[in-house]
């Protein structure tokens, strides 16, 4: 925040201000604008009381004297050499959960502060729950609950079997006196299920403003870094898509997670959207039944769309989010369009990526779709965000346009260049492993992407430069 970087002397003494908070990027101002300098976003600006820094460490639980320089400080800033500066290595500690360990960079760090964030309903509280009743052996935890209450989560406890001891439990959405309760039972972990319910006695404004969670948020984190404390926020996600107001904890937790899944599916994703101990774009996958949520340690089985049969307007593709290759299908619906400008429908992958793909498709494979609707679905509610989909997307629509499945047992992969170049993608031979592990007989992909001998095992990998030649191949 800006206002710790104002002398302290003078800020002591000032009273609370009012700033502006962009709600989508956090970048803060001192008058009211409609539209934010930094990211643009339209009427994302909402009030936002700062408060003096003297005041911010008072009140929150914890001893003025342990207050750190990371929070709003008093005294000057001792210099330190920094070889100087004492550091331990960063200790893990598993959740019980390895797809969760896995999205977490391999187990929770002492002191992190992490925000899940996702859709109301999609299984945020259940998954902390299970996490928390089974690090408590290790790391005694405080569930905050200010959404259900003691009872409900007691129920659910039961009903899933977890085991109950080295939990404390509190029902309170003021932070202060979540703080006390902190300090005075000392949780080496603390969950607070949701952000968006905790307010602070310090500002006037209603809880779920984003001026409270924001501000509340913050003294969770300032009470994690100065005690070593690690934090699960969990936030919900609005229909704009960030987290309410939380898009401007981003910036202050070491991690952002973020729970997806498609509605009547069971299968849940969690992806890691910032990291600071581990990889981004890491995916854990979970099944949700009727005992919480189950880890699904080989997914790629699940995001094939189950009939093996090939169907025209499908193409199996091998993406690597994070550090493991996954087999997932994209699908494609081509069909002529009533409309004078033709529909581009993209689920799972960016919209324009398929404009363009579509654009070079026509200009160097000579197949034009420019009066016919594009519907492109990546299988299972994953997004896939790397251009390693970028071929087996081409292929899922010519297959459609063309009305003939692909040849069985049949994977691709690789980037496709303004040029009508096929380039290849990082791992390449960690995904033709993956793909020849399950089965599949014939892989596609860029030259620079296959082995020595054409071959994976039992699989046969055709190597291609251009989109006509990957054409030819399918
Ligand atoms: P929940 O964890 O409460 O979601 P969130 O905290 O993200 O809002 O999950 C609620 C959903 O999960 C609810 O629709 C019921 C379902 N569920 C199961 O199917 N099985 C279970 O064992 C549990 C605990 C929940
Ligand atoms: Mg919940």
């Amino acid at each position: 925040m800006s206002n710790m970087s104002k002398s302290p002397g003078k800020s002591a003494a000032k009273a609370a201000r009012t700033a502006y908070v962009c709600s989508e990027c956090g970048a803060d101002y001192n008058k009211w604008q409609g539209q934010c300098g930094e990211c643009g976003g339209w009427n994302t600006l909402s009030e936002f009381i700062v408060e003096p820094a003297a005041k911010a460490g008072a009140g929150g639980g914890v001893a003025a004297s342990r207050r750190s320089s990371w929070a709003g400080r008093v005294d000057a800033p001792a210099v330190t050499a920094l070889k100087d500066v004492r550091h331990s290595e960063e200790s893990r500690v598993s959740t019980g959960i390895g797809e969760f360990d896995r999205v977490l960079g391999g187990g929770l760090v002492h002191g992190a502060v992490v925000l899940v964030g996702g859709d109301p309903g999609i299984g945020k509280s259940t998954l902390l729950l299970q996490a928390i009743t089974r690090m408590a052996q290790t790391l005694p935890g405080l569930y905050v609950t200010g959404e259900e209450s003691l009872s409900q989560v007691a129920g659910r406890a039961a009903r899933l079997g977890l085991p109950l001891d080295g939990v404390h439990a509190l029902a309170e959405t003021g932070v202060e006196r979540i703080l006390e309760h902190a300090a005075a039972t000392k949780p080496a972990l603390i969950v607070a299920d949701s952000v968006q319910t905790l307010w602070t006695e310090q500002l006037g404004a209603a809880p779920g403003s984003v001026s409270q969670v924001r501000e509340s948020a913050a003294r969770l984190v300032r009470y994690a870094k100065e005690t070593g404390t690690a934090v699960f926020l969990v936030g919900h996600v609005t229909k704009e898509g960030g987290i309410a107001g939380p898009r401007v904890l981003e910036h202050m937790v070491d991690a952002v997670l973020y729970f997806e899944g498609e509605s009547g599916s069971r299968f849940r994703v969690l992806r890691a959207f910032k990291n600071r101990f581990g990889a981004v774009n890491e995916l854990g996958v979970f099944a949700m039944s009727d005992k919480g949520l189950r880890e699904v340690p080989n997914p790629s089985a699940i995001f094939l769309s189950g009939s093996r049969s090939p169907q025209p307007g499908s193409c199996v593709m091998v993406t690597r989010e994070g550090t493991r290759p996954l087999l997932v299908e994209v699908q494609a619906l081509v069909d002529s369009s009533p409309l004078s400008n033709p529909r581009r429908v993209a689920v799972g992958m960016e919209q324009n990526r398929l404009a363009m793909l579509l654009a070079v498709l026509h200009r160097h494979g000579g197949i034009s779709v420019g009066d016919q609707d594009v519907f492109v679905n990546v299988v299972g509610g994953i997004r896939v965000q790397e251009t390693a989909a970028d071929l087996p997307v081409l292929l899922a629509v010519l297959s459609s346009l063309r009305d003939q499945p692909l040849a069985e047992h049949t994977v691709a992969f690789g980037e496709v260049g303004l040029s009508g170049e096929i380039r290849p993608v990082p791992n390449g031979e960690d995904r033709l492993k993956e793909a020849a592990t399950h089965g599949f007989k014939r892989a596609i992909v860029a030259k620079g992407n296959a082995p020595r001998g054409g071959r994976i095992g039992e699989m046969e990998v055709i190597a291609v430069e251009r989109l006509s030649e990957a054409l030819d191949a399918a």
